[in-house]
Order: C-alpha cells, then sequence, then structure tokens
C-alpha cells in the first residue's frame, strides 16, 4: 500500500485529487456512461467528445464526415444516382425546403429544379459556409433544429433531406422531423428523402458520431402515422421514399 493510501493527507492536498474525480465523473456523466459502466478502453478525450457529441450544433461531424460529404465524389454519387431516382415522377413545385444540406451536395442539384430553395441547418459554421457559397442564389439558408422548424404551416411545396435522418439520435427525433416536414408542407405538398442503409461499414464510418440508420420497413407506418399518402419506399442500394400530403392539388410540374 502506498503512503499515500497510509497516511492522513490535509485537504489542501487532498482537493485537486477530489476535483479531478470529480470531474472526471462528470465527464462520463455527460457522455451517457452511467455507473460501472465500461465505456471500452477509450481515454479521457473520448469521453469528452461523445459529451460535446451531444450538442450536435455545437460539435461538427466526424472526420470521415468531414472529407466525404463536401467532396466531388459523394457529390456525383447524389446527384447521379438519389436524386434523380427519389424524385422521379414527382413534381417539386416552386417553394421547396432542405432539411440538413451540410455542405450541399443535394442544394447544388435542387436550386436548379426549383423557384425558391430554403436549407435549415444545424450545425453553424456549415450554414454560414453554404450561405456564402450560395450567396445571390435562390437559395436561402438558415441555421436551425428542424425537429422546431420556425416556418408557418402550409409554408413549401416540397420538402427533402437526404443523408440526414441517421444523424438524429432518437427515432422519437427523427419523426419529429417528418412531422414538421407534415406541418410547413402545403396540402398536396410532396416529401423526398433518402438515406444510407445499416452496414457495418456504415457504422464505423460514424465513429465518435451520431448512427442511428432508418429502419426500411418502418417508414410505411411511420409516415402513415404522420397522415401522409401515397407513400412509396424504395431500398436499392440506399433507402429512399416519397409521400404526399393529402388535400389540395397535386404540386404541378
Ligand atoms: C451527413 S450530412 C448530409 C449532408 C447532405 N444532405 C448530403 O447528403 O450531402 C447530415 C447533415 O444534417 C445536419 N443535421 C443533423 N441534425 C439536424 C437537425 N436536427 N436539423 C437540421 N440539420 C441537421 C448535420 O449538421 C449535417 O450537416
Amino acid at each position: 500500500m502506498s503512503e499515500l493510501a497510509l497516511t492522513p493527507q490535509p485537504v489542501t492536498q487532498m482537493a485537486p485529487l477530489g476535483i479531478a474525480y470529480g470531474g472526471f465523473a462528470l465527464l462520463r456523466q455527460a457522455a451517457g456512461i452511467s455507473g460501472a459502466q465500461s465505456a471500452g478502453n477509450e481515454p479521457c478525450w473520448c469521453y469528452l467528445f461523445r459529451a460535446l457529441r451531444r450538442f450536435p450544433n455545437l460539435v461538427p461531424m466526424n472526420l470521415n464526415h468531414q472529407n466525404l460529404c463536401p467532396s466531388p465524389e459523394w457529390a456525383a454519387h447524389l446527384q447521379t444516382d438519389i436524386l434523380p431516382a427519389v424524385t422521379a415522377g414527382v413534381s417539386l413545385g416552386s417553394d421547396m425546403l432542405e432539411i440538413g444540406p451540410g455542405p450541399g451536395a443535394a442544394t447544388d442539384w435542387l436550386r436548379g429544379r426549383v423557384d425558391r430553395l430554403t436549407a435549415v441547418e444545424i450545425d453553424p459554421d456549415a450554414a454560414r459556409r453554404l450561405a456564402e457559397r450560395f450567396a445571390g442564389a435562390n437559395v436561402e439558408i438558415r441555421t436551425g433544429d428542424a425537429t422546431a422548424l420556425t416556418d408557418a404551416d402550409a409554408s413549401f411545396d416540397s420538402v427533402g433531406s437526404f443523408t440526414m435522418l441517421h444523424h438524429v439520435a432518437t427515432m422519437a427525433g427523427q419523426n419529429q422531423i417528418l412531422a414538421q416536414a407534415f406541418r410547413v408542407l402545403r396540402p398536396g405538398g410532396v416529401l423526398v428523402c433518402s438515406d444510407s442503409l445499416a452496414s457495418n461499414d456504415l457504422h464505423l464510418f460514424h465513429a465518435e458520431d451520431t448512427y442511428n440508420p432508418v429502419e426500411p420497413s418502418s417508414v410505411l407506418s411511420r409516415l402513415q402515422m404522420l397522415g401522409f399518402e401515397k407513400i412509396t419506399v424504395t431500398v436499392d442500394g440506399a433507402l429512399m421514399f416519397a409521400a404526399r400530403k393529402p388535400g389540395g392539388t397535386p404540386v404541378p410540374g
């Protein structure tokens, strides 16, 4: 047993140890690690990162995303393989809302297909960069959380979200975003979404990042519960779905 343990220490010498231990415990708690639960062999900075990831508007996505999402390869994939497929046979109308644009690969494609595009991004730095990139174009970029949109009911002809729902930590949060999309769509308006399918590689890609992939078989009932109709769900390399808000007239092409 060490001398430190045998000899009573003056309070002034023990205080820093107590503060350090208390800080460590608080950090574990903030990171979502409780009691004796182990976080594997993660070093302290991982706890800090995990804790901060609970506030996605304060911490950017992990390095994998920071490299991939702004790349020309990702833009080409989204614009060639995903967006034409998920919008096939769908009229986007004049006013569209995009949720979670990130570096804007979809934004760039969508803005050529509608009169006005509004994009809501939770990460203020990503929103600022995007606003600079599209300054003077038919795109309005806003910093905001899509679980609590500030737009009036029935503001948009179409709402789109691409590769973002799996970045929402809970199914309740994802449903909240879909409910908000329903609210801000005008009757007859359309929702178009795509997301990556769950896989081991995708899980690894999200190290120290939010990873909550959408289960494709849940989509139909989740959209029905919210009131959507004319729902199509496609699983073809990625998850794609489209749905319509009842009433009104279909969005003109
Ligand atoms: C993986 S990126 C996808 C970016 C882009 N849609 C694409 O496919 O290239 C997900 C984006 O959604 C944003 N995001 C996550 N949760 C959000 C929320 N609640 N409201 C708005 N944006 C959100 C993230 O900050 C990130 O920019």
